[in-house]
């Protein structure tokens, strides 16, 4: 009885995962949620304090288990010449840090910092042994120790994810071990590499350097604010001529500029950005850098289509989480089915080493194809919540009411008043998106019910749309060209007709990044916006993170009390439980 542990070992995003026996997901979840630290950056994923008794809710006594982990033996040997260099390459950013005042690291700065990264990687697997010891009393470990390349790990999680049994796996993300992308073949259970991109042409670091030419940081991680302020910004010839510079297309490749010519670029930009941009983003260069990293992403689209012979196309790394261009690639051609997982970042990683040493142990294993056809993995694969806190508060909180069923016809009724509610049920969500299990959710009908939840609760900026979870089975009749979506990984363009009816989830150029909500996947949420539905007429409500700007989203009961008595939610559901003010 060997159980998998993956941990993804990136300095940003780590996760850990579980593969039972029988090669079924157990738990995957990014550490940040654990540690309330958003992305967790330079954290073990496998907290010693948290291990002993995350293992013991899902191993048995004596049970066996190898450790996996999401980065290659290339990359010790990139971190050891990195440190003897003294050159921090995280990012094209480092080497232009002169020219911008958030990431002004001197060098000796830098030299120290190599020492210090990647935690994750260095102790990946000591607090797993450590939780055994306190879990078992003995660490049980001849599976030992295993190492998978970074790329394998995205494509690995992504293909045994998806509902496919055959797909080109295309992985566009940062930078792996010798390079940034690659493209998989998928057949019969195996993955096989079909092309390396290596080299520092990286999709991943262009979209960074927009992301802080732009007027935002990523290091925060704001990636996402490009593609929301992109569709208030003008295609000004100037800016993407000079975006356009940093790169050119080679024998069906990418061929990033020198340093020298890159650098000058971007001088050139920061020359022409606004006064206001640190304080309102720069829309301009949003909309010109999301139409560039379009043009990159199918040089390699291009690469899926030309090397892979599966109509079927999976795509992983952080750049699959750009759902502006996810939900384009059905249009541009040369595949029947597009799918992205839930967690296309590294965190996914913790699943794909899992998954990688069952397979090494079990020749021959392959994922259910007969379940995969039904449908895609299931997101709920992280921690419950405990409702004890809540029944302790029953003997001084007069408001709190547990409904049983009935939750879901009161939340609903809530919802159609024009509440802002809390919705916390089952298992966590495996990657950045609440998918109604952690989630706030609100009408999309009024106008302004996107101002009021950013005055009252999300205190985000006014450009970032909200997004829309909508009955899939209704979903053609509300999105042009429709698609599948169920983890809101790609953004589609609303119905002109429909577009009047939820304004709150209409983008500026009337796209919806939308979850598509089936009774299979979630019946607790389908029966929730079904009975909104019979109350409006609408079948679609609005659905935000369960956090407030800047944390994760939340992990206990108690986080959603606090919110509750600190914010303007109307209310907080957990399981059978409802707190309204
Ligand atoms: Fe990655």
């Amino acid at each position: 009885m060997r159980y998998h542990i993956g941990l993804a070992t990136t300095f940003h995003d780590p996760a850990i995962a579980i593969v039972g026996p029988d090669g079924t997901p157990l738990f995957a979840e990014a550490t940040e949620r654990y540690l309330q630290y958003k992305r967790a950056p330079n954290c073990e994923p496998d907290s010693g304090p948290r291990m002993g008794s995350l293992l013991k809710e899902h191993l048995p006594a004596g049970a066996e288990v190898a450790i996996a982990t999401s980065w290659g033996e290339d990359f010790t040997r990139f971190l050891a010449e990195s440190a003897r260099a003294g050159a921090y390459e995280f990012s094209a950013l480092s080497a232009l840090s002169p020219d911008f005042n958030r990431s002004l690291v001197p060098e000796r700065a830098e030299r120290a910092l190599v020492g210090s990264l990647h935690v994750a990687q260095a102790r990946a697997g000591y607090g797993t042994i450590l939780g055994l010891d306190r879990a078992f009393g003995r660490a049980n470990v001849p599976g030992g120790l295993r190492r998978y390349g970074h790329h394998l790990t995205h494509a690995a999680y992504a293909a045994f994810a998806s509902p496919f049994a055959d797909a080109t796996v295309l992985v566009v993300d940062g930078m792996g071990e010798t390079g940034a992308s690659a493209v998989f073949a998928y057949e019969g259970g195996q993955l096989r590499e079909l092309r390396r991109n290596r080299g520092r042409e990286s999709i991943g670091f262009y979209f960074g350097l927009v992301t802080d030419l732009a007027g935002f940081d990523q290091l925060k991680g704001e990636e996402w604010k490009i593609m929301g302020l992109a569709p208030y910004g003008r295609r000004d010839p100037d800016l993407l001529a000079l975006l356009r510079r940093m790169y050119r297309i080679e024998n069906g490749k990418l061929a990033f500029a020198d340093e020298a010519t890159i650098r000058e670029a971007c001088r050139a930009i920061l020359a022409r950005r606004p006064d206001n941009a640190t304080d309102v983003g720069w829309a301009d260069l949003s909309r010109c850098g999301q139409d560039v990293f379009e043009e990159m992403m199918d040089v390699y689209l291009d690469q899926a289509r030309t090397l892979g012979s599966s109509r079927n196309l999976v795509v992983a790394g952080g750049c699959a989480l750009n759902s502006s261009f996810n939900g384009k690639i059905a249009a541009r051609g040369g595949f029947d089915a597009v799918f992205v997982p839930s967690a296309p970042a590294d965190d996914g990683n913790a699943l794909g080493a899992a998954w990688l040493s069952y397979a090494a142990d079990n020749p021959g294993w392959r994922p259910d194809v007969e379940a995969a056809a039904r449908g895609p993995l299931t997101p709920y694969l992280g921690s419950r919540v405990s409702t004890e806190p809540l029944e302790r508060m029953t003997a001084w909180e007069p408001r709190l009411r547990r409904l049983g069923e009935g939750v879901v016809e009161e939340t609903a009724r809530l919802l159609a008043e024009g509440k802002l509610v809390g919705w916390v049920q089952g298992r966590a969500e495996f990657g950045p998106r609440a998918l109604g299990n952690r989630s706030i959710l609100a009408d999309p009908r009024p106008a302004d019910a996107k101002d009021i939840l950013n005055a009252k609760v999300k205190y985000r900026e006014a450009f970032r749309p909200f997004a829309p979870s909508i009955l899939a089975e209704e979903a053609a009749d509300w999105f042009e060209d429709y698609q599948d979506s169920p983890y809101m990984e790609r953004t589609l363009v609303w119905r002109k007709d429909r577009r009047a009816l939820v304004p709150a989830v209409v983008h500026e150029d009337a796209t919806g990044r939308l979850q598509s909500v089936t009774a299979d996947r979630n019946p607790r949420y389908h029966a929730l916006i079904s009975a909104f539905r019979d109350i409006t007429g609408v079948p679609v409500v609005l659905n935000t993170s369960f956090n407030v700007m800047g944390k994760p989203i939340l992990h206990t009961a108690e986080d959603a009390i606090l919110m509750f008595y600190t914010t303007g939610l109307d209310a907080i559901v957990v399981e059978d439980w409802l707190l309204a003010k």
